[in-house]
């Protein structure tokens, strides 16, 4: 029998849950890399649907493979029938998160084998909701916009095909680039709160559909994914660079948090906000939107001179909110953009769960009192 740590750790912090051959995260040093390639790298010369192969395979692909594979997430795009008059049914005033994790949740009901765990069938699953989610937040955009649904263009890869299916227009090579770095930079980041809340759930074999949801409830939340969007509401509120520093003392003064910085595991610059920086800057510089980075960069200098040495610098989220902001998504899309690329992660993961299952079932320690005696109801 094996024997549970006998210490409370809140949050978990530090224990290793899983084992898991797709992202690699020294904290310390400011590293993330995907089966051992460099984020950065990986920005720099990769395609998302080539990061996807590499973390599901764990091997980059081959010419062949790689065609063979875009061809069969293509074959995905379009939605199951019946899925466009279930966005339809949404009311436009929803949040796109809470539409999308319903979303994919019913998507169940259009797959005839939802509960079928071999790794095969849950790679097919992956491929399926990765393939059309991006289907869904769009019809939902232009749904609430009063716009027809854009059908999915199979000539076009997985970002190209999103921005075309959101704006009804092909969007340029590097609106389509930018976007494609921000895929790649999101899909995966060792056990984080959205990917364990997969794991959990597959490891009861309950199915791929229930995981993802799950994911993308957890991924919502202000100090996970959600944080992007505080990032750009902060940025907005900050009426001009001259106003970065009271803005900013007011708020660590008050104890409160300032968002898109500090992580978990990172006590050093995140890496991919090293990467969405150099974006931010240069799609910030095409489109007008200079003022945003320049605030940026300000907030990230007084945030390095007073809360540097706990090791609290950008995360992911920081310039991502700039980056889709300059792409020209509307905040409330910035955590579905998150969602769209995490799914590689999570469902990676739901594969590795179910390659090697043990049920997750930690312990309570109770801190309640004991022996109470009942008390009947008009004695309270
Ligand atoms: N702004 C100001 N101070 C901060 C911040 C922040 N964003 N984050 C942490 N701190 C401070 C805390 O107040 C605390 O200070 P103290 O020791 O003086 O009390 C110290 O740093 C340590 O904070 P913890 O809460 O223990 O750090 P933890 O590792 O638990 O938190 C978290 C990580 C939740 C991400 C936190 O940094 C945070 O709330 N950040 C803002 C939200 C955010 O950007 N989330 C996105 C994370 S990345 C992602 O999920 C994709």
């Amino acid at each position: 029998m094996t024997t549970a740590p006998a210490t409370f750790v809140k949050g978990l912090e530090g224990i290793i849950a899983a084992q898991t051959e797709m992202s690699y995260i020294d904290g310390v040093q400011g590293v993330l890399e995907y089966v051992g390639i460099a984020i950065g790298d990986l920005a720099k010369h990769s395609t998302f649907e080539e990061t996807v192969f590499l973390l599901w395979n764990k091997r980059l692909p081959t010419k062949g493979e790689l065609e063979s594979f875009t061809k069969q997430l293509r074959a995905n795009y379009a939605l199951p029938e019946g899925m466009i008059e279930r966005v339809r049914s949404v009311p436009t005033s929803a949040e796109p998160m809470h539409m999308l994790r319903t979303m994919v949740s019913a998507l169940s009901m259009h797959d005839a084998s939802p509960n079928e765990n071999s790794v095969e069938a849950a790679r097919v699953k992956a491929l399926k909701i990765l393939g059309c989610t991006p289907a869904i937040v769009a019809a939902f955009d232009r749904h609430r916009r009063g716009l027809e649904p854009v059908a999915p263009d199979t000539s076009l890869g997985f970002s190209a095909n999103f921005l075309y299916m959101l704006n009804g227009e092909k969007p340029t090579e590097a609106m389509t680039r930018a976007f494609d770095i921000c895929m790649i930079t999101h899909a995966d980041h060792g056990l984080n709160n959205s990917t364990f809340t997969a794991r959990v759930v597959i490891s009861t074999l309950s199915d791929m559909y229930s995981a993802i949801t799950a994911a993308i409830g957890s991924l919502r939340g202000p100090l996970h994914g959600g944080a992007n969007e505080g990032v750009m509401k902060m940025l907005n509120e900050i009426p001009s660079v001259d106003a970065v520093e009271q803005y900013v003392m007011d708020k660590l003064a008050r104890k409160e948090r300032i968002m898109g910085f500090g992580h978990r595991v990172y006590k050093a610059k995140d890496p991919r906000a090293a990467e969405l920086m150099t974006l931010a800057e240069q799609l910030a510089r095409d489109t007008g939107n200079m003022d945003l980075y320049t605030k940026s960069k300000a907030i990230e200098k007084i945030m390095e001179r007073e809360v540097g040495s706990k090791g609290i610098y950008p995360n992911v989220d920081f310039y991502s909110a700039t980056t889709y902001h300059c792409i020209g998504l509307k905040l409330d899309l910035f955590t579905p953009m998150f969602a769209l690329s995490r799914i590689a992660g999570w469902s990676g993961h739901v594969i590795e769960q179910l390659g090697d299952n043990r049920l997750f079932r930690p312990k309570a320690e109770y801190v309640g009192p004991h022996n109470v005696a009942y008390t009947p109801m008009d004695n309270r």
